[in-house]
């Protein structure tokens, strides 16, 4: 069976043209969108895949920063949104747990506030691994929880497991980072795909 068929239908959720138009109204530039080029230190020479890129800001900051970006979302208000954004940008419509892209096509793997939507984080992270170049990363981001809440984010123990579910499917150096965005936190969950 093919999880998450291209055109995003099915068990994978595609988010409503309202919904799409209002997510950009209102978080068109969401900080973690920037904050993660600094953190990931990606540059010219990175090729960068955003998985549910939404608006496409993290590929306009990725791509500001001199790397080659593609971007990948189920719901079409935000494919359009981000291609025409980001011109440079490769966009397609697709999702975490289908990627249709070359064995080691990327250098960095990113999910922001669009991990907790995965419908399969696992076949997810394994297709994250599958896409990565050998030493590569896969940053998941997400809003910080606080324990035992449940919502749009992940917890310090839901990150934990995330970082654990990344080592489980052959991830290495798998870790769990604080990154301040104004008043804001966000988990950085990386792991590092292995280089033999
Ligand atoms: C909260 S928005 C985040 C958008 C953008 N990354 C940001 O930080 O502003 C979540 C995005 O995840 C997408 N999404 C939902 N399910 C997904 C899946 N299974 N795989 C990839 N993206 C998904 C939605 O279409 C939406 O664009």
């Amino acid at each position: 069976m093919r999880i998450g068929s291209r055109d995003g239908k099915g068990e994978i959720e595609s988010w409503s043209g309202v919904a799409a138009w209002f997510y950009n109204l209102f978080n068109r530039n969401p900080g973690s969108n920037s904050s993660i080029v600094s953190f990931s230190g990606v540059g010219p020479g990175d090729r960068v895949l955003d998985i549910g890129c939404g608006p496409g800001a993290a590929l306009e900051a990725a791509h500001g920063a001199g790397a080659e970006v593609t971007g990948v979302d189920p719901t079409d208000g935000m494919v359009s949104r981000a291609s025409s954004r980001v011109p440079e940008a490769t966009v397609v419509k697709g999702s975490a747990e289908f990627l249709d892209f070359d064995e080691g096509a990327f250098t960095q793997v990113w999910s922001l506030s669009a991990y907790h939507h995965w419908a399969y984080p696992e076949t997810g992270v394994e297709q994250c691994l599958k896409v990565l170049e050998p030493g590569g990363k896969v940053l998941l981001v997400e809003h910080k929880l606080k324990d035992g809440k449940d919502g749009h984010g992940l917890s310090m123990g839901g990150a934990r497991d995330a970082a654990h579910l990344l080592e489980t499917k052959g991830f290495v150096d798998a870790s769990v980072d604080i990154m301040p965005v104004k008043r804001k936190e966000y988990v950085v969950v990386s792991g590092v795909k292995p280089t033999s």
